[in-house]
């Protein structure tokens, strides 16, 4: 019989102050892990509350991921942990002609170059144990190239060659790496589209479920692949999308 609860693992949890990343935490805390958020602001009140609730320990450490000292900072203040999600990220929206390149470095250094030195950071750990599990957020635009967004969709296209990459040295030394790819989903991230009725309908009327996702249905992904239920699953990038990439 398999044991699915995580009690007493440890996890890192990037980008929790809300939306999705929040929605991680608080479901590994309610499986039964000692979470750390890392992120520029503090942890919600909700969350808190969560894990005031299942008796879980939650810590915050402020990180700015465009920044690697500080990404670095961050690792060394932590050491080892059981589980990485790698789920911070921003979003620039320009028209490619007057994409600026300091955005355009901006979106890559939060979404890749981070998510390598996380990985690397906390991944060199897990290989000598034997044992971990990273997850990371890719997108819709891991396989689609969207509209106005060419830095996030370049960005979410290398995290998925990214967990490919580590898989392929990594599977065979106990560490699972895969990606969770998100479809719509209500967050702050998505704030022009939803304040938007016309460009709202029209994502809204392509979801064959007919809603956009909440983030419980991303977390629960997560989770799964947090925990032995996963355990022959490498390199793989799952969609939670309500079925918008088979249409
Ligand atoms: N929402 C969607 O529909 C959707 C779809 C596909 C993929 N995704 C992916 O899922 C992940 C989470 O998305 P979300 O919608 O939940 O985003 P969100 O609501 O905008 O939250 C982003 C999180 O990342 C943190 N963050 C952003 N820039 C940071 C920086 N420079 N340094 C440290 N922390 C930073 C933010 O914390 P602070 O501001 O406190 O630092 C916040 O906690 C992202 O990787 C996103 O690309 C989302």
């Amino acid at each position: 019989m398999f044991d699915a609860t995580l009690t007493g693992r440890t996890a890192v949890v990037t980008g929790a102050s809300r939306g999705i990343g929040e929605a991680v935490a608080a479901a590994l805390l309610q499986s039964g892990a000692d979470v750390t958020t890392f992120q520029r602001g503090p942890n919600s009140d909700a969350l808190r509350a969560i894990a005031d609730a299942s008796g879980r320990p939650l810590a915050h450490v402020a990180v700015d991921f465009a920044d690697p000292n500080s990404v670095d900072a961050a690792i060394d203040r932590v050491g080892a942990v059981d589980i990485l999600v790698n789920n911070a990220g921003t979003q620039i929206r320009h028209d490619a002609v007057d994409f600026p390149l300091g955005d355009f470095e901006r979106v890559l250094a939060v979404n890749v170059n981070a998510v390598f030195q996380l990985s690397q950071g906390f991944g060199a750990g897990m290989v000598e144990r034997g044992t971990g599990k990273i997850v990371t957020l890719a997108s819709l635009l891991t396989f689609q190239g969207g509209l106005r967004v060419p830095a996030y969709a370049a960005s979410k296209g290398a995290v998925a060659q990214l967990v490919k990459a580590l898989s392929n040295e990594w599977a065979g030394r106990g560490v699972n790496v895969n990606a969770v790819a998100p479809g719509y989903v209500e967050t702050e991230m998505n704030e022009a589209l939803l304040a938007d009725p016309v460009r709202f309908a029209q994502l809204s009327d392509r979801i064959p479920a007919g809603r956009w996702g909440s983030p419980q249905d991303i977390a629960s992904a997560v989770v799964f692949l947090c925990t032995p239920y996963a355990e022959y699953i490498h390199g793989a990038v799952l969609p939670v999308d309500g079925g918008w990439l088979a249409r």
